[in-house]
């Protein structure tokens, strides 16, 4: 029998990537959507402004869409899925935890906190047991386990695939897309023509969720990773998929061609939203780029390419799709994990 799922912020840019996503899946079935008291009461469709392909699903579009508050989502829904913006889910998600659901959430707030795991399931899937450390900590029949930043999702992999060699240092350079900032994020004035080297508290996230991600958890405690990471974060006229320029110095010698072995070798997982190939290396120099690779596994899959030695180490450049692989998809991707590790 499939889980009954809610969607919190449901009418927003993620939001609706994630009800692409969950309307035809299979162990998933969506039960309550919620968004700001402006949109509750009205139909999804009224409420939501659909801007992803296809049409919106018609039983979703007749769904009422509520207040996003726990006595508004029915007691049998057993995991939610949540974009809501950060300042909102620091009030709201814990309360909805406290009440008993177990959360996915794709949200800025609490990523970093000790007892959270921050997961990318290719990368620390074992992560997810630290939610036994935040059950006994906070009381919660509740969970919350929270996917990281749409371009810390973007090199992490990269990085996961060449930990064998000693990750010394990293420096990485985003060319992020404009659906990352949401649908009101960055006006066409602004964007068009230009690019905009400053994104709000961005490059702090690389630096600190890649840290956590590629940790260790003993099974009490999670210790970050000593990598020292420097991002530079950048705001260009793309529609979808940031674009990451990366130079990685490592303990052991590692040529291009290693480094492209060991990524294209990195094992993907049998969860139901995971690609086949988690991460694409081009030989072309060129690539990958936004428009013509970020589709790559359903917009799941990460491409590498350009691999070549420089004077600060290995440089190669990555991409991944910011609104699947960086935020639903991932949301949905740690759903599946939660349920294959018997937390729903
Ligand atoms: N866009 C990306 O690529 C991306 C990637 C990674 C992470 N994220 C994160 O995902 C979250 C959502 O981003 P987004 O781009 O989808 O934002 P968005 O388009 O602005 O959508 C925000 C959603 O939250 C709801 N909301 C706003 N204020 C609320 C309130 N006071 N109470 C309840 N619901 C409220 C909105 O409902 P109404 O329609 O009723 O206003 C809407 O459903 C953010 O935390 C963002 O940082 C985004």
């Amino acid at each position: 029998m499939a889980v009954r799922v809610g969607v919190l912020g449901a009418t927003g840019a993620v939001g609706q990537r994630l009800i692409q996503l969950l309307d035809p899946h299979p162990d998933f079935e969506i039960a309550a959507l919620t968004a700001s008291d402006s949109s509750a009461g009205k139909t999804y469709r009224q409420a939501a402004k659909w801007r992803v392909e296809g049409p919106i699903p018609e039983d979703v579009a007749e769904t009422t869409v509520t207040a996003t508050d726990p006595d508004e989502v029915p007691d049998d829904v057993d995991l939610l899925f949540s974009s809501l913006p950060s300042s909102v889910g620091a009030e709201v998600e814990p309360a909805f935890c406290e009440a008993g659901y177990v959360m996915s959430s794709n949200s800025s707030n609490a990523r970093m906190d000790d007892d959270v795991p921050l997961v990318i399931p290719e990368v620390n899937a074992d992560h997810i047991d630290l939610l036994e450390v935040q059950r006994d900590e906070r009381g919660w029949d509740g969970a919350m386990v929270k996917n990281p930043n749409c371009s810390t999702i973007t090199f992490v992999p990269t990085l996961a695939a060449l930990a064998e060699y000693g990750l010394e240092s990293v420096h990485v350079a985003t060319l992020q897309a404009v659906s990352g900032a949401g649908y009101d994020g960055v006006s066409s004035m602004e964007i068009i023509d230009n690019a905009i080297p400053y994104i709000g508290s961005e490059e702090d996230k690389l630096e600190t969720e890649s840290r956590k991600l590629l940790g260790e958890f003993d099974g009490a405690e999670l210790s970050h990773n000593g990598v020292e990471v420097a991002a530079s974060c950048n705001r260009i006229p793309t529609i979808d998929g940031h674009l990451e320029n990366v130079w990685v110095e490592t303990e052991e010698e590692l040529s291009p061609e290693d480094a492209a072995d060991a990524m294209a070798s990195y094992p993907s997982l049998e969860l139901r939203s995971s690609p086949d190939q988690l991460i694409h290396v081009f030989e072309e120099p060129d690539r990958p780029q936004p428009r013509l690779d970020r589709s790559l596994g359903d917009g799941m899959a990460v491409a590498a390419g350009g691999l070549r030695e420089s004077s600060f180490g290995l440089q190669y450049n990555c991409l991944a799709h910011n609104t699947i692989r960086g935020a639903a998809g991932a949301s949905v991707l740690n759903g599946e994990l939660l349920l294959e590790n018997g937390y729903l």
